[in-house]
């Protein structure tokens, strides 16, 4: 499929959508992308012809809807270039991903161990480590963050070198800064010094290409709602000798070989992590949009999402009073741009042009530590995906100034 705006926002119901009289204006992806209607299309079609309960039942339909998963998941495979299907784990989303390796391999941890994680995380890649480290022993290290808002390589080594660290927890690209992560060099530091790596590639994951045996992470996550797949789906990828070591992370159906009275044996992978009904019209989604990101040039959408940032970049360092977070070199950003605005919440600012039908989004962005080490509670941010125009840009600056304009008379 060339590259091609026009007709890549035709296959996006959504876009057309009417807030008041204007058309939508949606640069919120960071949050959760728009669907195409080929993702909408699978998900219809396998509520209307292959539903059945995966992995259960011995009938044609249940074959079929277990055919469809497993093809699901082979997509997953391809798409992050894993060895094995097996080493695909759907969850409801990135957030329970981490938490099954906080909970599973943080199982194998012991006292004095301790967990290395960045300043710049979502919550999602926070509160799972507090969590573990609550009454365990297990102690946790931040890995500060450079000025222009990488993680700190050189202070990264340091804590490493301690010798103590069990696992490092990164993002593989800030939800708020757009910066992409040194995560070679990381995940080769961790590995000489004893620690495996979990990269948050939430944002990551509708951006760039990701090659997990080339960047030789341990364990990656992300959610299918960020990719163009629907809400309820995510992915754990993890390598088969560590995920074959850890134990169950919940307990249910499925996740199980046999049940007496005395207790269980484990599914083998992928089902061991997999208990209760999988989301299975949720993995058809998921399949039909990295299916439809694959078909789609990703360097001219980079190079276009690119160019949407650079021109955003621009027009806002015009507005007086308007403070970007991080860098202002549109070349080290990808996905979004964050920035307050000296005497307005950024609640007033987004209510107001929300009614404009432009959505940014407006607060913390899940990342407390990083505003508090930024010195502001919240800020606004734009992000685009591979559907946003020029025009798109120019509509949400010129409301941008006139509700600046509007909010501080
Ligand atoms: N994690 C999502 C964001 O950054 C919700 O907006």
């Amino acid at each position: 499929m060339a590259y091609d705006v026009p007709s890549i926002r035709r296959q996006f119901p959504i876009l057309g959508k009417k807030v008041g009289k204007n058309t939508l204006c949606y640069l919120d992806s960071a949050a959760t992308s728009q669907k195409p209607q080929c993702v909408i299309d699978a998900v219809m079609d396998f509520y209307a012809n292959k539903n059945a309960n995966v992995n259960r039942g011995v009938h044609a339909l249940s074959e079929e809807a277990t055919i469809a998963h497993d093809a699901a998941r082979e997509t997953v495979r391809a798409f992050l270039g894993a060895k094995h299907a097996y080493e695909i784990i759907f969850t409801k989303n990135a957030t329970e991903a981490i938490n099954l390796v906080a909970r599973s391999f943080g199982d194998t941890l012991k006292s004095g161990d301790r967990i290395a994680l960045s300043i710049l995380e979502h919550h999602s890649n926070i509160v799972p480590w507090m969590q573990l480290s609550e009454g365990e022993g297990i102690g946790l290290d931040w890995l500060p963050m450079t000025d222009d808002g990488y993680i700190d390589v050189t202070a990264t080594e340091i804590i490493l070198k301690k010798g103590k660290t069990k696992l490092v927890a990164v993002s593989g690209l800030s939800n708020v800064l757009g910066t992409l992560q040194p995560l070679e060099k990381i995940i080769e530091m961790a590995h000489k010094h004893g620690a495996v790596v979990l990269v948050d590639a939430s944002q990551l994951a509708a951006h760039e290409t990701i090659d997990v045996q080339k960047l030789d992470c341990d364990f990656l996550a992300f959610s299918g709602h960020k990719t163009y797949a629907p809400t309820g789906i995510g992915v754990l990828f993890g390598k088969a000798e560590l995920l074959k070591k850890m134990p169950p992370f919940l307990g249910g159906g499925d996740m199980i070989q046999t049940v007496t009275t005395h207790g269980f044996t484990p599914a083998e992978l992928p089902r061991k992590f997999e208990a209760g009904t999988v989301a299975a019209a949720d993995a058809a989604g998921l399949r039909a949009a990295l299916n439809w990101m694959t078909e789609l040039d990703m360097k001219a959408m980079q190079k276009h999402e690119a160019s949407l940032l650079t021109h955003a970049l621009t027009a806002l360092q015009k507005i007086e009073g308007l403070r970007i977070l991080g860098t202002t070199n549109p070349k080290k950003r990808i996905g979004c741009i964050s920035f307050v605005i000296h005497g307005i919440h950024p609640h007033d600012l987004t209510d107001m042009m929300g009614a404009e039908g432009v959505c940014l989004r407006a607060g913390h962005h899940c990342t407390q530590p990083l505003h508090k080490l930024l010195d502001i509670p919240a800020s606004t941010r734009l992000s685009v995906a591979a559907y946003n125009t020029v025009e798109e840009i120019d509509r949400c600056i010129s409301s941008l100034q006139k509700a600046i304009f509007l909010l501080q008379k």
